[in-house]
This record gives structure tokens, sequence and C-alpha cells, in this order.
């Protein structure tokens, strides 16, 4: 059975302090599912600390970022094996944020999904449309051409999870609507089937991203295509993130 990922993406919030508090309580409250999976993604400053209280839980450790070599001369970066040794899963890449306020080009993106799988964690490749975009009616043709240059001459799609955010959905408190996500899903899926093969397609767990919280959580899982979420500002308090772990379809 495919279970389904329910990831919080924490940005630049919370301190080591506040983040083991969090997460105590999030693992006190927590119930126990045999269908999804919850990963939490704090800042590197509070990866490790959270590393050693959810050994025994069933949480599971992601970061943000990640630079795409294993060590050398690179000032204020994070090498993935620094965050395999402590326990880290997955590693987010690409999320617009790093494309829009911080550069990054599909062909670093690319370069970090390889290094990161080949390090031995998971890759939550983040790809989605801005407003303009979608306005103009490129939605399809972004996406696919993300896809297709951040994983360009990858084969460990196994490894992979896709995140569609939208750019215009992100932080603005506008959540694409259930349909507008499950197209998007199914025309990443349809394309992941032609690069690779059907099963690898059937597979595969597409995120939806952009201003997900309790009061849209059960309308977007019901969607055949959606497979779990990444979610932002509603994964920072405690009641809110354990209602959209608690979907019901
Ligand atoms: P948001 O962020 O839920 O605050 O819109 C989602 C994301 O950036 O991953």
């Amino acid at each position: 059975m495919k279970k389904s990922l329910i990831a919080g993406n924490w940005k630049m919030y919370k301190t080591p302090k506040e983040s083991i508090e969090f997460v105590n309580s999030l693992i006190k409250n927590l119930k126990d599912y045999e269908d999804r999976d919850v990963l939490i993604c704090p800042p590197f400053t509070s990866l490790y600390p959270i590393s050693q209280i959810i050994k025994n839980s069933k949480l599971k450790l992601g970061a943000q970022n990640v630079y795409f070599e294993n060590e050398g001369a690179f000032t204020g970066e994070i090498s993935p094996i620094m965050l395999k040794d402590i326990g880290v899963e997955y590693v987010i890449c690409g999320h617009s944020e790093r494309r829009n306020i911080f550069g990054e080009t599909d062909e670093i993106i690319n370069k970090k999904v390889k290094k990161v799988v080949e390090t031995g964690m998971k890759a939550i490749l983040c790809v989605g449309e801005k407003l303009e975009e979608r306005e103009k009616g490129e939605t399809f043709k972004v996406v696919e051409s993300q896809v297709k240059k951040c994983l360009e001459g990858f084969d460990k799609i196994e490894e992979i999870v896709i995140a569609y955010e939208p750019v215009w959905a992100i932080g603005t408190g506008k959540t694409a609507q259930p349909h507008q996500a499950e197209e998007v899903h199914i025309f990443i899926r349809e394309l992941i089937s032609k690069i690779y093969n059907k099963d690898i397609a059937e597979n595969l767990i597409i995120l939806y991203g952009g201003s997900v919280k309790p009061e849209n959580i059960d309308q977007l899982m019901k969607e055949k295509n959606i497979d779990g979420v990444l979610v932002g500002g509603a994964c920072l308090k405690i009641d809110s993130f354990l209602r959209i772990i608690d979907y019901r379809r």
C-alpha cells in the first residue's frame, strides 16, 4: 500500500528550544497511523536536537536545503553526508523560495536531487508556476520544463517525492482548488510515466503545497492523485498541524 505523506516545512521559524518543545508535544499527541507518514523539516540548527528526541517515534526528519558536494571550501553550506549522519531522511530541493529569493536554477536543483539520493536520502522536488504564468495558460509548460530539467540524467525516481506548489498559493492564503491541484498532479504523473514507466508513475508520491490548512486538508486529500501535502505556515502550531495530519478522506 502506498502511504500518504504529510510534511511540515518550518522555513526559518523556531529556535532549538522552541523546536524541542514543539516536537515533544507533537510526539505526545500523534496517533498511530498505518496509512500515512509524518515528516517535519525544521531549520538546520534544530535538526540535531530533534533527531535525538524522535529516535523512538514514528516521526520522520527532513532538511529544507542542502549543498551538492560532500565537503570542501563552501562557506555557509551544509553537505548531504552531514544530514544523513544525523538521521535526516528527506531533503526539500528547489522550493520556490530557494528559486525566487536565492536564485536557484533547475540545473542547481538537478545536482542537489542527484546528490541527495546518491547519499541515501529521499529528495522532495518542488515545482510550480507563478501567477503570471498561470494567467498566461503556461502552467503545464512550466511544470513540465521544471520536472524534466530537475530530473535530467536521473534514474532513481523511486527515491523522489514531487511537490506541486503553485507559487501564487504559497503563504498567500489562496489555496489551489482541489480540482486545480488534481489536474496538475495528473499531468505530472503522466509525464513521469512517459519519461520512466507506468509502475513508477503510479507509485510516485505527489504532494500538494500552498496554503494547506485544517479547513481545506480533507477536500484536498479526497483527490485521487494528491498523495499528501507540504505544509508551511499551518505546520507551526501544534493543533493545526495535528488536524492536518489527521485528515479524513
Ligand atoms: P504555506 O507554504 O503552507 O505557508 O503556503 C507552503 C510551502 O512553502 O511549502
